[in-house]
């Protein structure tokens, strides 16, 4: 019994002697805030109990001069970011995410592919994230083209963290974070240029990367519906479990991953609208923009058209069928269903796209206490 006590009591030694390590596992509660949304989710009507750090989405990077472009009108989003969410609560961080979807991804390999052109980017990142008063910087590069652009991206990481440090030690304020949105897997399986992730880069430099564990399925592919955030699915590699599980054999450690987890749907029309299950005959997108429907919308939809609602154990996804509309998404159910695999392999939290989409923050909220303190 004594010995026992003296084995607890040395473990209670070592977590206390190793307070930083501790302190910097906390969870991961995270979300984007894509600034196009300001009509109707400004950054002061965030909720942020539920979060732990918001991003915001996104800004662009000058394709010539390497520098963050910020328009009048973005500064004046950016201040309002920074400001609305302080004032809630001073203990939530915001990052800024450079690039997006929708972002040059040539202009970015052009940037990363040379020494001077790489420093000019992130003298830039940091002095826009201190005029702003962000507590770091995201880079979201969709995607590095091939292997020669991931070696690139591995010397940007490198140069980045030491850029960070280095600003942090003059200014004696806290050091910036670093992280960045990344496929769902750290190799690009399903491309022609197969290339992965510089893992070792990502360990050593980044405080975390968010896997975008979404869109596998899409208007891209109108024949069949399907679950385009699937947790599991038995016949591919293309889900979730897959890209979080190669993201630990990768090398990067378990407490740098963090999960995406998508707060919209996307849709298709059904060919035969008696026949509605995961991969059931489509011939086109359903409603919603290209095929999209944000959380919100999608609870709209079923009450104005009295959707029939099916949470789908194999796939741990979530769909409704009215007519011939079908739509693929999460609900709350499936949410806390992939938190809770999450939670087994011990990564280190989840992040949204994108936090305006939530309905009266159910699913945000639901996330939160099934992730608990773990
Ligand atoms: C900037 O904001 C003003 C006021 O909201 C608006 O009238 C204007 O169209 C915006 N400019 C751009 C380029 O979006
Ligand atoms: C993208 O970036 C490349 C390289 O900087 C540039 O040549 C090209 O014009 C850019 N494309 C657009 C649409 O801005
Ligand atoms: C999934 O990936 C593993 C290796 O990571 C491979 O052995 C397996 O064949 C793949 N499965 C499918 C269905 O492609
Ligand atoms: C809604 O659908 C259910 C079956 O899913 C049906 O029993 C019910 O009558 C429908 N209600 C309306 C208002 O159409």
């Amino acid at each position: 019994m004594a010995s026992w006590r003296r084995v607890v009591f040395g473990l209670i030694l070592v977590l206390c002697f190793s307070g930083e390590s501790i302190v910097s596992m906390a969870a991961i509660k995270a979300a984007y805030w894509p600034s196009w949304t300001n009509s109707y989710r400004p950054p002061s009507s965030i909720d942020t109990n539920y979060f732990t750090h918001l991003y915001y989405a996104f800004l662009e990077m000058d394709p010539l001069t390497f520098k963050l472009r910020i328009s009048p009108n973005e500064s004046v989003l950016l201040s309002e970011f920074t400001a609305g969410i302080k004032q809630r609560d001073p203990r939530v961080k915001t990052l800024v995410s450079i690039g997006g979807g929708g972002s040059n991804s040539t202009a970015f390999a052009l940037m990363a592919s040379s020494k001077p052109s790489r420093k000019i980017f992130i003298d830039s990142t940091v002095e826009v994230a201190r005029k702003f008063g962000l507590h770091g910087l995201d880079l979201d590069w969709e995607f590095p083209a091939n292997p020669n652009e991931m070696a690139s991206l591995a010397k940007l990481f490198f140069e980045w963290r030491g850029a960070i440090e280095a600003e942090a030690y003059s200014s004696r304020r806290p050091r910036l974070l670093l992280t960045a949105a990344v496929y769902f897997s750290p190799k690009f399986f399903l491309s022609d240029t197969p290339r992965s992730y510089p893992s070792k880069a990502i360990k050593y430099h980044l405080d975390w990367v968010n896997a975008m564990c979404f869109d596998y399925r899409g208007s891209w592919d109108t024949s069949k519906t399907g679950a385009h955030a699937a947790l599991y699915d038995p016949k591919s590699n293309i889900s979730t479990s897959y890209g979080i599980d190669a993201w630990v054999r990768s090398g990067v450690p378990q407490s740098k991953l963090v999960m995406g987890l998508p707060l919209y749907g996307r849709t298709w029309k059904l060919k035969d609208p008696n026949v509605h299950g995961i991969g059931a005959p489509a011939v086109g997108v359903g409603p919603g923009d290209t095929g999209v429907l944000t959380y919100t919308e999608v609870v709209q939809f079923k009450s104005a058209n009295n959707g029939t609602v099916v949470y789908d154990r194999t796939t741990v996804s979530t769909y409704l069928y009215a007519g011939d509309s079908w739509v693929g998404y999460d609900d709350a159910q499936s949410t806390v269903g992939k938190i809770r695999f999450a939670i087994t392999r011990h990564i280190r939290g989840y992040f949204f796209w994108a936090v305006s989409y939530d309905q009266d923050w159910e699913i945000s909220r639901q996330a939160s206490e099934a992730w608990g303190h773990h």
